[in-house]
């Protein structure tokens, strides 16, 4: 793999951002982004923008996991293909939605978060578990929140085009998992790769957390900010290959948080 640029973000060497048009301003902490809590128009603006970059970066990690690793098995790059033609898609949709609504692009502040994190790592191992089957994991249980909520706002549109995302991001988790089932007999040593990168993600949320108090660009409390409703989509995960310790786990950290947030309340 050839050296490439980092960046230092509260004491965390991560990857430097990718190339962006001169319109987009990008940030390095959560406390310069400007998402709200609500679903004003602008907060609904705000949403799709977000999410249309953060299919960008879905994109551009796919596409650079094919440029790192050339010796990756055949049939893993061409999933990481079909993936970024899937990313594409999904930018595109949320493009054309955002422009709907009234919204455009580089109204509002970007990170590059996933995208930082995971192209830090120097296996396509590592990678994969750390963009498909942990930020993309989580992604397929607040997609499911999101549909709900945008029904509830009375915009099916934005809905339907999330629930038709949803499907995709399910195959992104599934052929994932599929290899770690496959890695652990052929090598094991995968695992280990698996676990270290899982590591890394913890480390740099933890340095990256809020603290007390911070508020972000549009005086938002960041610590109040908890996703405490985005409940683990038991059936999703199931289809997307997770095995049933796997789920209960993550049914358990979900339980742990629930009972954070209600005694800080
Ligand atoms: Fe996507
Ligand atoms: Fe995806």
């Amino acid at each position: 793999m050839e050296p490439f640029p980092t960046k230092v973000v509260r004491g965390v060497t991560l990857r430097a951002d990718p190339a962006r048009e001169p319109c987009f301003k990008v940030v390095h902490e959560p406390s310069e982004l400007a998402d709200y809590p609500d679903m004003s128009d602008a907060a609904r603006r705000q949403r799709l923008h977000k999410h249309m970059h953060n299919e960008m970066q879905s994109l551009e990690m796919a596409a650079q996991s094919l440029s790192d690793f050339p010796d990756a098995p055949w049939e893993l790059r061409m999933s990481l293909a079909r993936q970024c033609w899937d990313e594409v898609r999904h930018s595109r949709v949320l493009y054309r939605r955002l422009l709907e609504i009234g919204g455009y692009k580089g109204e509002f502040p970007v990170m590059n978060y996933e995208w930082s994190i995971t192209c830090m790592a120097d296996s396509v191992w590592a990678r994969i578990a750390i963009q498909n089957r942990t930020f993309e994991g989580s992604e397929i249980d607040l997609l499911k929140r999101l549909v709900k909520m945008w029904e509830e706002a009375g915009d099916s549109v934005t809905a339907e085009l999330l629930e038709g995302i949803l499907a995709d991001e399910i195959q992104h988790v599934r052929f994932s998992n599929l290899w770690f089932k496959r890695m652990s007999r052929e090598d094991p040593t995968v695992l280990l790769k698996l676990a270290s990168a899982v590591n890394f993600v913890k480390s740099v949320t933890k340095a990256l957390e809020p603290q007390a108090g911070e508020t972000n660009a549009v005086g938002v409390d960041l610590t109040g900010f908890e996703h405490v409703d985005v409940l683990v989509s038991v059936d999703d995960r199931r289809l997307a290959g997770f095995t049933e310790a796997e789920i209960g786990q993550a049914l358990l950290q979900e339980s742990a948080l629930l009972a954070d947030s209600r005694s800080s309340r």
